[in-house]
C-alpha cells in the first residue's frame, strides 16, 4: 500500500517522532472506548463518575467504576499496537509516547518514555495528605479506600474539570513542537488540551498521521489519515 510504503520513508528520515494514543488502542485488547457504539459514555454519564463533584457526592459508587474498570484492564493485555510502538521507541532517537489512556497497557508492552496526560489507574491518591501510591489489588479490598491518615484515596487520574499535570503537558507541547512526524492513533480528537497537539506539531512543519478505524475532527488536518484499527496497521508501520 502505497501510503504504508509513504510512512515508513518518513520514519526512516526523522529522528523525532512523537505518538498520542486513545482509548481506541485498547480497544482490541477488550478494553472499551468512551465514545460510540458501545462506549462507556453510552452506558454512564460522565458527570456521574468522572468528575470531583461525582466523587464528593458518592465516592463509593465512582470506586465501584473505578474497581469494575481496574479488573477489566487486570484481565487484558497489550495488543500488537502497544507492542509495535514499544519496538519503535526501540528503534528511534527518540520517540515520545503521550497517551490519554490511564489503563498503563503501554507500559506493560514495553514503552518506558510515556507522558500519561490522563493519569494512571493504578496509582491512588490521598485527598487528604497527598500521598501517592502504586496499588494493583484487583478487586480493592474495600471500597472507598482509605489511607494511612484516614482520608479517602482517589484514582491518580484527571476528571473533567481538573486541570491536566502542567509538568507532563508542558513536556507533551514541547514533543508535539519538536516532532518531525506525529502519529495520532484511536483518538476521537476531542478532548482538551490533549486534541490540539496533532495540530500544535503540525503548525512547526511535522507530518501527521493518524490511524483510526473513522474519520475524526482531525482527519482533514492529517497528511495520511489510515481507516485501520491500531492493532492491524502499526504493525506493517513498524515491522518486527
Ligand atoms: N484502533 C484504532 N482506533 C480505534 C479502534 C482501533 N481498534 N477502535 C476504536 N477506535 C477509535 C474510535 O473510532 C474513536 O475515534 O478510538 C477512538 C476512541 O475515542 P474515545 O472513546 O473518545 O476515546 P479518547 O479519544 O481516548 O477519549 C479522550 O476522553 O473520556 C475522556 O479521559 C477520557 O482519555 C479519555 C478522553
Amino acid at each position: 500500500m502505497a501510503d504504508i510504503d509513504t510512512v515508513q520513508g518518513w520514519l526512516g528520515e526523522s529522528e523525532r517522532v512523537a505518538v498520542l494514543t486513545g482509548a481506541g488502542i485498547s480497544a482490541e485488547s477488550g478494553i472499551p472506548v468512551f465514545r460510540g457504539p458501545g462506549g462507556l459514555w453510552q452506558q454512564h454519564r460522565p458527570e456521574d463518575l468522572a468528575t470531583p463533584e461525582a466523587f464528593a457526592k458518592d465516592p463509593r459508587l465512582v470506586w465501584e467504576w473505578y474497581d469494575w474498570r481496574r479488573a477489566r484492564v487486570a484481565q487484558a493485555s497489550p495488543n500488537t499496537g502497544h507492542h509495535a510502538l514499544a519496538r519503535l521507541e526501540r528503534r528511534l532517537p527518540v520517540l515520545t509516547l503521550i497517551t490519554q489512556n490511564v489503563d498503563g497497557l503501554h507500559e506493560r508492552a514495553g514503552s518506558r518514555r510515556i507522558l500519561r496526560l490522563h493519569g494512571d489507574l493504578w496509582t491512588l491518591r490521598c485527598t487528604g495528605c497527598g500521598r501517592q501510591n502504586r496499588n494493583t489489588e484487583v478487586p480493592l479490598p474495600e471500597l472507598p479506600p482509605r489511607c494511612r491518615c484516614g482520608a479517602l484515596l482517589r484514582p491518580a487520574v484527571v476528571w473533567f474539570g481538573e486541570t491536566l499535570p502542567a509538568d507532563i503537558l508542558q513536556q507533551a507541547s514541547v514533543a508535539a513542537a519538536s516532532a518531525q512526524l506525529f502519529f495520532v492513533v484511536g483518538t476521537s480528537a476531542l478532548v482538551q488540551p490533549a486534541a490540539s497537539l496533532p495540530l500544535m506539531a503540525r503548525e512547526h512543519g511535522a507530518r501527521v498521521v493518524e490511524i483510526n478505524p473513522e474519520r475524526t475532527a482531525l482527519s482533514s488536518h492529517c497528511d495520511i489519515s489510515f481507516l485501520a484499527r491500531a492493532g492491524e496497521l502499526l504493525p506493517q508501520l513498524v515491522g518486527d
